[in-house]
């Protein structure tokens, strides 16, 4: 418990002329805890031992469970032995005294600066560091979880030109599988499944639509391709009310004009969906002319020009 004292000091302050002249206090008395010290000890090796073991546990594997109970200990280990150290290590004396000028004196400086060392100490502060480096181990975990970079995978699918269109199960795809109306979620010849490849191959019929020239080459007699993965966040862009020719995307109703190259209608995307150029051949087969022309899904790289 704190106590106020009222000092009184055996030097006397030397002042301006005329100030009335205050008595110094005594230094302050560091407290002598063994068991304190002890406690902070422990407290600080704890915290160490918590924070590399999360490390450790997070390279073999990782646990969530335990992973938590040694961040805590890592944490509450350091706390721990902070709040014991400031109560019962540090003077906590409340010293009442007069105002007086606030400037030291040569020699009160010089004295200050020479005071020794707090050797007793010297342990605790480096058991406080090494808590500390265990908690930045521990915080390291992070940057270990972010991963390879993904380089331009994100801007590439494993459609390249003359590959067929097959389903999920690598079967070759036949103009006759898709009625007027109908679609059919494709993949790249020997990428069944691909996520960034998933590709909807919808039969609209002839004439009806609505793109660049260029681009209604690669719609052979009505048959389009876009891109599955939703422009907004990457679902699976799965209903189609062929009597509207629209595109749904059931995560947040994002629609799409599939007349008008999948250019969105309603909901959150902001983007088309990316058409696959396509060849429709004479066995009633599809290949690929080349990749997307532009990157599938979200529009993350293209975020700061408004897409
Ligand atoms: S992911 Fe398709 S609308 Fe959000």
């Amino acid at each position: 418990m704190n106590d106020r004292t009222t000092e009184r000091p055996e030097r006397m302050r030397r002042s301006a002329p005329g100030d009335r002249q205050e008595p110094d206090p005594p230094p302050l008395a560091i407290p002598e805890n063994p068991m304190a010290e002890r406690i902070v000890g422990a407290a600080f090796v704890a915290a160490l031992l918590a924070g590399f073991g999360l490390l450790g546990v997070y390279l073999l594997g990782g646990q969530t469970q335990v992973e938590a109970i040694l961040l805590t200990i890592c944490l509450g280990g350091i706390g721990a032995g902070i709040i014991v150290w400031s109560q019962a290590l540090l003077p906590n004396r409340i010293v009442s005294e007069t105002r007086h000028p606030l400037r030291s004196e040569p020699d009160e400086e010089g004295g200050v600066l020479a005071a020794p060392a707090i050797t007793r100490r010297t342990m605790l502060i480096r058991l406080m560091a090494a808590a500390f480096a265990g908690l930045g181990a521990a915080l390291a975990i992070p940057v270990f979880s972010l991963g390879p970079a993904p380089g331009r995978d994100l801007f590439v699918t494993p459609w390249r030109s003359g590959l067929r269109l097959v389903d999920d199960q690598g079967a070759v795809v036949h103009r006759d599988q898709i009625p007027m109306g109908g679609l059919l979620t494709v993949f790249p010849d020997g990428s069944p499944g691909s996520a960034d490849g998933q590709t909807l191959l919808i039969n609209v019929g002839a004439g009806l639509l609505q793109v660049a020239p260029d681009r209604l080459s690669w719609a052979p007699e009505g048959f389009v391709a876009y891109s599955k993965v939703c422009t907004h966040a990457g679902c699976p862009v799965g209903l189609y009310r062929a009597s509207l020719h629209s595109l749904i995307c059931p995560c947040h109703q994002s629609t799409f004009d599939v007349l008008r190259g999948a250019v969105p209608t309603g909901g959150p995307a902001v983007r088309p969906l990316p058409q696959l150029p396509i060849k429709l051949q004479s066995d009633g087969t599809f290949v690929a002319l080349g990749d997307f022309t532009e990157p599938v899904g979200p529009s993350f790289w293209n975020i700061h020009s408004g897409g």
